[in-house]
């Protein structure tokens, strides 16, 4: 029998993982409840059914801030829960590929392999992928003979944006802008215009449902606490106000997108219009984004049918494929 893989795709807000056993991906939230300081009390979707509402001795966390790890022992002990619920509570030796940012430093990168390396999954190979050339596969580009693809993942608390030729990433950028920043500008845009304190998972919601509101023509309805009389209410947050706040966040995006095609070889770029952009990653789905940036950079877009999952797919095209192994690398021993 082949030996147990997995593919992990660690994102600020989602983790991704592909099991080779049963050719699946899980997605589950990459949060942590953690109780009285040393417990453990939920993880994944069902510590995040509870954030914001817990009481003040359970703290829930993302282990993983701007695309990095953030804290080292939480984030291994959601991976060894996560595999160890993949392999029914059987945890057996296994090779690990995963995917991670280009823009952040080699300790930074390390950390990533470090992390499997001590989670206790007992890996037997670690090899590293970058997450662009992952997402690439993933969106059945053919990265290794293509010259020149433009690649943009909008995620949570990143937007990876890069360059991609012939197997190999010509330039990347990661910046701060995603899924939350879209999240906080839809709350502070209601606190302002309507003196409503709404959450997290609220502005979330609003953000999701927009694309359908403006279909219909309706408002979007949100419960929140009146900032003045203290008091729960309802409000209907009309959708014009929503996609005017998402602008400023929408025009970085595209601001860092043009910087890139500046930097870009012109050889490349010739290939990068002809195909047009590839666009991926959850939040590339929020309403308008898609058609702002082909307005914004001239470019035809392609948005990925499974955006949340490409990095993973893509990962799971390299454990199935020995063609494309060449794509992942070790990183073992190195800036020891
Ligand atoms: N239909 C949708 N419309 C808009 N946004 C969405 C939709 N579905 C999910 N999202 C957003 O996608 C984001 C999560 O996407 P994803 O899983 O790609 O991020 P991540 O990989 O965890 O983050 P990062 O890559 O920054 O580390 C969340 O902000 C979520 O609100
Ligand atoms: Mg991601």
């Amino acid at each position: 029998m082949a030996n147990s893989a997995f593919g992990i795709d660690l994102g600020t807000n989602n983790i991704k993982i592909y099991s080779r056993a049963d050719d699946s991906i899980m997605i589950e939230k990459n949060m942590i409840a953690i109780e009285n300081k040393k417990t453990l009390f939920a993880y994944g979707n069902s510590a995040f059914e509870m954030y914001e509402k817990a009481p003040g001795n359970i703290h829930i966390s993302y282990p993983l801030c701007n695309g990095v790890i953030a804290d080292i022992k939480n984030m291994e002990t959601l991976v060894r829960f996560f595999i160890g619920g993949l392999t029914k509570g059987n945890i057996k030796g296994g090779d690990y590929y995963v995917a991670v940012p280009t823009d952040i430093t080699e300790v930074e990168k390390r950390a990533f392999y470090d992390l499997i390396k001590d989670a206790n999954v007992k890996a037997k190979k670690i090899m590293v992928v970058e997450k662009a050339i992952a997402d690439g596969l993933g969106m059945d580009i053919d990265v290794k003979n293509a010259q020149g693809v433009l690649l943009v993942n909008v995620g949570y608390d990143t937007t990876e944006i890069s360059i991609l030729s012939l197997g190999g990433i010509v330039l990347s950028q990661l910046i701060n802008v995603g899924g939350k920043k879209f999240d906080e500008a839809i709350r502070s845009a209601v606190r302002k215009e309507f003196s409503l304190i709404i959450g997290g998972k609220t502005a979330e919601n609003v953000k999701i449902s927009l694309r359908d509101l403006e279909q219909e023509g309706k408002g979007a309805v949100v419960y929140g606490r009146d900032i003045v009389t203290g008091l729960p209410v309802e409000r209907e947050i009309p959708t014009a106000l929503v996609d005017e706040t998402l602008q400023e966040h929408f025009s970085t995006i595209i601001d860092n997108i043009k910087v890139i095609l500046e930097r870009t070889p012109p050889e490349l770029a010739a290939d990068i219009y002809r195909h047009g952009l590839y666009l991926t990653g959850g939040a590339s789905q929020v309403s308008h984004l898609g058609e702002l940036i082909s307005k914004g950079t001239g470019l035809s877009v392609n948005m990925a049918e499974q955006p949340i999952a490409s990095v993973a797919i893509g990962l799971s095209r390299i454990i199935k494929d020995d063609n494309y192994k060449s794509v992942a690398y070790s990183i073992e021993g190195m800036g020891k």
